[in-house]
């Protein structure tokens, strides 16, 4: 096994919570699918979180014209949601945001009304790593409901 390889199979040792990044602006909606979400810091007034999401997604580009996003935290039922905000392409970004109820709260991007916590985000920078943008934002507003997250690692959804 290259080291590649090793990495990937170690990743997949790890449990991850699930969430649905999207956006919305002057440059179109998007969302997707990710489990690349951590806390960077909580010093200042705007705490900042951060997402790492592939450069040749459809959200990605879309994120950093509009300058905006909102990190939903998915509840352990919502595997539909994650099923299909993982699907590539903007021809299923209507289906996306048809499956639940959406809001808004401060930069306008899509909220997922019966998640677990919103981070509603204003991009401060976008930096390409590889394959990847590591897209940190400031926290401008966030939302929180009761119940438990959607978790995924060894490859699959935790039940
Ligand atoms: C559980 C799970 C976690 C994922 N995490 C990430 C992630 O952190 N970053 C990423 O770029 N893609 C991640 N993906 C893949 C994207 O959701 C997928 O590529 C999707 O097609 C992106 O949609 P878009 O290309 O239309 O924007 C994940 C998929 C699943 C099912």
């Amino acid at each position: 096994m290259n080291l590649k390889s090793e990495f990937l199979d170690a990743m997949s040792k790890l449990i991850s919570s699930v969430h649905i990044v999207t956006t919305d602006g002057g440059f179109g909606k998007a969302g997707a699918t990710v489990s690349s979400v951590t806390s960077v810091c909580v010093d200042s007034n705007s705490p900042i979180i951060l997402c790492c999401l592939h450069k040749d997604s459809t959200a990605a580009p879309l994120i950093i014209k509009n300058e905006c996003f909102c990190i939903n935290t998915l509840k352990n039922d919502q595997k539909e949601v994650a099923d299909i905000f993982s699907t590539h392409g903007s021809n299923h970004t209507d289906s996306k945001f048809q499956i639940s109820r959406f809001e808004s709260l401060t930069t306008g991007a899509p909220v997922l009304s019966d998640c677990l916590v919103s981070f509603d985000c204003k991009l401060l920078s976008s930096d390409l790593i590889g394959t990847h943008h590591v897209l940190i934002g400031e926290v401008q507003n966030l939302k929180t409901h009761s119940g438990l997250p959607l978790l995924y690692g060894n490859r699959g959804y935790v039940t």
